[in-house]
């Protein structure tokens, strides 16, 4: 048992639980695609229409969003959410952030760095205690990070976290920090039908320590979807950054020919069964072992109600297997979760921004 419940009358969504005093949905709203600098060629969305958008998809009962404190913008514009649904009187959402320490902090990162982040972020949700902090570092050639997790300890144990994560961490840099005594609910990760690398020794650890993955990349930021079916590769320059992060996976996983045949292959299988394409992705995932939910990119109301319908479906034996069949011909991409992303100057690590941060401690309480 994945700890998932049935939908309720609560909420028409499928919900998993990450600890026994909170549960999520099973599809996550990821917000990165509204933060600045994300679209690289399209004009940036209406802040109200996101608002209401997103009111109405916490109405459907997808509660539940993902952002980061180096997601710019994306906090205050869910701060201003909670506040609107607070005054409404309606139920609470669950927000997850991320703490993101800049790189070239890391061998300087001390409790007061943390702190500060942890209070602007408080600060920009408007709300009393973060209900998760997924925790992100960027290179394990500088040690640091265990401690830095016992810190945010302190601050969960302080009331400022109700629970904290971990993100891109592999099974071999986490199991120091379990080994501290800190308690996770979750790792986020990226895992599709093109990245299987959290199958095997994470998937192990998160059963021994009874945390969850939560899941990014399921779409592969759009190109696991019918949109791109049957069509050329896309000429450069791609129009936002999920694409250009994810068309580097898709050449890991054999090229744009082999998405060509899993995005064939997935449409023959989701017409059988009556299911979108991209709902057919977005099961495959949340069908693996201690995935609780897979967080899908949005950036306005388009996508709520195939979300609803993605985050109710269960995949039967037979379907799982063919989608076995149908991803055996693609390349297993080489090494943990995020270890390609880590090799010094590589294609993957050349094309992120690792230094959003830098501002946080003097500017905290004055970005919003
Ligand atoms: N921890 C990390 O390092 C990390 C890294 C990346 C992402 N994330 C998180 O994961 C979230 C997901 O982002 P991602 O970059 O991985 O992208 P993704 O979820 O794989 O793909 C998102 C894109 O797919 C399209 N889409 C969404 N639902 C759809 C549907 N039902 N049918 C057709 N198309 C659909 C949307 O494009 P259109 O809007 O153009 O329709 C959307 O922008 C982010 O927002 C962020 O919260 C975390």
């Amino acid at each position: 048992m994945n700890g998932e419940t049935e939908p309720s009358s609560r909420a028409s969504v499928a919900r998993a639980s990450l600890a026994p005093d909170y549960d999520i949905a099973r599809v996550i709203g990821g917000c990165w695609q509204l933060s600045e600098g994300h679209q690289t060629s399209a004009p940036g969305a209406n802040h109200e229409s996101v608002l209401e958008a997103f009111d109405r998809r916490a109405d459907r009962g997808l509660t539940t969003f993902d952002c980061a404190d180096i997601y710019t913008g994306v906090e205050a514009l869910l701060g201003e959410l909670v506040v609107r649904r607070r005054r409404a009187g309606k139920s609470a959402i669950e927000i997850h952030t991320k703490l993101v320490p800049d790189r070239s902090v890391l061998r300087a990162l001390d409790h007061r760095y943390l702190e500060s982040i942890v209070d602007r972020s408080l600060r920009r949700l408007r709300v009393e205690r973060l209900d998760l902090v997924q925790f992100h570092w960027w290179d394990f050639a500088v040690p640091g990070w265990v401690e830095a997790m016992t810190g945010l300890d302190a601050l969960r144990k302080a009331g400022k976290i109700r629970h904290l994560g971990v993100t891109n961490f592999d099974a071999e840099h986490l199991a120091p920090v379990l080994a501290a005594g800190v308690k996770i609910v979750s790792n986020q990760v990226q895992y599709s039908l093109l990245d299987d690398r959290p199958r095997g020794a994470l998937s192990e650890l998160a059963r021994q320590h009874d945390f969850r993955l939560l899941t990014y990349g399921t779409l592969a930021g759009g190109f696991l979807s019918r949109r791109w079916l049957g069509q050329p590769a896309p000429r450069e320059p791609l129009a936002n950054r999920s694409l250009i992060k994810y068309r580097l996976i898709i050449e890991e996983a054999g090229g744009w020919d082999a998405l060509q045949s899993v995005l064939g292959g997935l449409a023959d299988l989701a017409d059988g069964r009556g299911l979108t394409l991209e709902a057919l992705a977005t099961a495959a995932v949340l069908a693996r072992p201690r995935v609780a939910a897979a967080i899908v990119g949005i950036r306005d109301g388009r996508h709520t109600e195939a979300h609803v319908a993605a985050a109710r479906d269960r995949l039967d034996r037979a379907t799982r297997d063919a989608l076995d069949r149908l991803t055996a011909p693609l390349r297993s991409l080489d090494g943990p979760v995020y270890g390609l992303e880590r090799v010094p100057e590589g294609r993957h690590a050349v094309i992120m921004k690792t230094d959003l941060n830098r501002r946080a401690p003097k500017r905290a309480g004055g970005e919003t």
